[in-house]
């Protein structure tokens, strides 16, 4: 029935997104490790977060206690209730279950955390949706192993994997292995490689080969967990988790096309393995021509190809564009990888530059639906903002609502337009969290507000905003009421 305005699948998974390190706290409650995001510092709009080697006392790590999830999920259940989601997608933190990430076996402790959030999500009827890892890699895997190069790690993970997945096989259906497994291809940024892989470079490593190789291996590990997810219980369904962000052509050039082109298979790289199960052409050509040496063996690949994904899991907050025209001194850059990513002209910006493009998201779901033809999921969808609390204590985060509103309008369209199969959709920061790019926490996404400022000053009380009530219709319509 769609003739009452946009109305979506009667199963359609509403719901909402955090992740364990943005919420938890906790960071040596319960016989926890150390992560890699407990090393990552405060940051703002202007100074990025630091990757320290160990905990400093001079600096601030905003996700050591985040917004104490790990003692209060009871209480913020209770509100994901009274909004009406049906589904609730968080990780597991990694080094709650295995604390140093290559320890002989699991602590009781972290498992039972998970079964008790597990079960209070199903007993108010909200689906888990798990991602394995959403940058909480044990921080111990950094300094004994290298990261995700090397290939013990593989092995780390699945055996991480087996652990989660036969202990929670009645009570998660919905997985995703790596969170954004793709961020860390588009610049080799330090923030993004630490997160996703953990790598420590040695002074003569070619970084772009060894992020390859890093990834490789986190594909490979994802294929053999899907593997024995799927022996655990066939009903599983398990995901991927990419982030994407369209790249349009800046002109019609077509060296602006071609060089579009090429940054999106930095990105499709990634879905191209997980979906078909083999190394695209234009991968294998391009580590040919630099000479790379990327090691997988027989055995690998084969697991690449028996480890494929149910459904693909997405992140979309923006689009971004590219231009290979002359810069101001009369170049132009014909090297098409190297093309300059350039503001949109057609679109406004956040406060923090992210530029927003409701149409945008219709056309990659469209694009990516076409290419493989699987379920797509919006993992994490939504805006950061500064909120104020009114002298009447009420949020009006209008802005919030008619962002979420044009994106759900066009996800209607990408059904029932375009035909994609689109199973759910969970806002990112249904409650307010840790800002992973910037470390903030005054760079709000949620629905529900936490008091608490980027100094950590604040009694973490919750307080629903007016997009609460919105989304909460919305909910209750099955979709937007136009
Ligand atoms: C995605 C991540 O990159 O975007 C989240 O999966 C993150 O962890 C979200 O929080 C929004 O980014 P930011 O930097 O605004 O928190």
């Amino acid at each position: 029935m769609y003739n009452e305005g946009e109305k979506f699948p009667d199963d359609f998974l509403w719901g909402g997104a955090v992740s364990a390190h943005q919420v938890e706290g906790g960071y040596k409650s319960g016989g926890k490790g150390l992560s890699i995001a407990d090393l990552l510092t405060a940051g703002n709009q202007t100074t990025p977060r630091i990757i320290t080697k160990a905990i400093e006392k001079d600096h601030y790590y905003p996700n050591h206690e985040a917004i104490d999830f790990y003692n209060r999920y009871k209480e913020d259940i209770k509100l994901f209730k009274e909004l009406g989601l049906k589904s609730f997608r968080t990780s597991i933190n990694w080094s709650r279950i295995f604390p140093n990430g290559d320890d002989a076996s699991p602590n009781e402790e972290g498992l039972a955390f998970y079964d008790d959030l597990f079960d209070e999500l199903l007993a108010n009827g909200i689906e888990p949706v798990i991602t394995l890892s959403h940058f909480e890699i044990p921080h111990n895997l950094y300094v004994s192993y290298g990261g995700f190069k090397n290939k013990k790690l593989i092995d780390f993970f699945v055996r991480y994997a087996e652990t989660v997945m036969r202990r929670y096989k009645d009570k998660v259906k919905y997985w995703m292995t790596f969170n954004e497994i793709n961020n860390q291809m588009d610049n080799f940024d330090e923030l993004h490689v630490w997160t996703n892989s953990a790598i420590l470079f040695e002074e003569e490593e070619n970084k772009e080969e060894i992020t390859i190789q890093a990834s490789m291996n986190e594909l490979i590990a994802s294929a053999k967990a899907i593997k024995i997810g799927k022996e655990i219980n066939p009903d599983f369904q398990i995901g991927c988790m990419m982030a994407y962000v369209p790249i349009y052509p800046y002109s019609c050039s077509p060296h602006d096309m071609l060089s579009a082109n090429k940054m999106m298979e930095r990105r499709f790289f990634y879905n191209d393995i997980h979906v078909r199960g083999e190394i695209p052409s234009y991968a294998l050509k391009m580590w040919e021509k630099k000479e790379f040496n990327i090691e997988y063996s027989q055995d690998e690949l084969s697991d690449l190809k028996q480890g494929t994904v149910d459904y693909i899991g997405l992140s979309y907050y923006m689009s971004g564009a590219v231009t290979t025209l002359p810069d101001k001194r009369g170049h132009s850059i014909r090297d098409y990888p190297k093309a300059m990513t350039i503001s949109n002209p057609h679109l406004q910006s956040n406060d923090w530059g992210w530029q927003i493009d409701p149409k945008g998201l219709r056309y990659i779901l469209s694009q990516v639906y076409q290419r493989y033809n699987k379920p797509l999921f919006i993992v994490e969808n939504g805006m950061g903002a500064y909120d104020k609390v009114e002298k009447d204590g009420k949020i009006y985060d209008d802005y919030r609502v008619d962002y979420l509103e044009e994106h759900i309008s066009e996800m209607y369209q990408a059904i029932n337009e375009d035909g994609v199969e689109l199973i759910g959709y969970t806002p990112w920061g249904i409650i307010d969290i840790v800002s992973f790019g910037s470390g903030e926490m005054e760079k709000r996404y949620g629905l529900i507000y936490v008091d608490k400022d980027n100094q950590g000053n604040g009694s973490l009380e919750r307080r629903k905003k007016e997009s609460f009530y919105w989304y909460q219709t919305v909910i209750e319509q099955n979709g937007l009421i136009i």
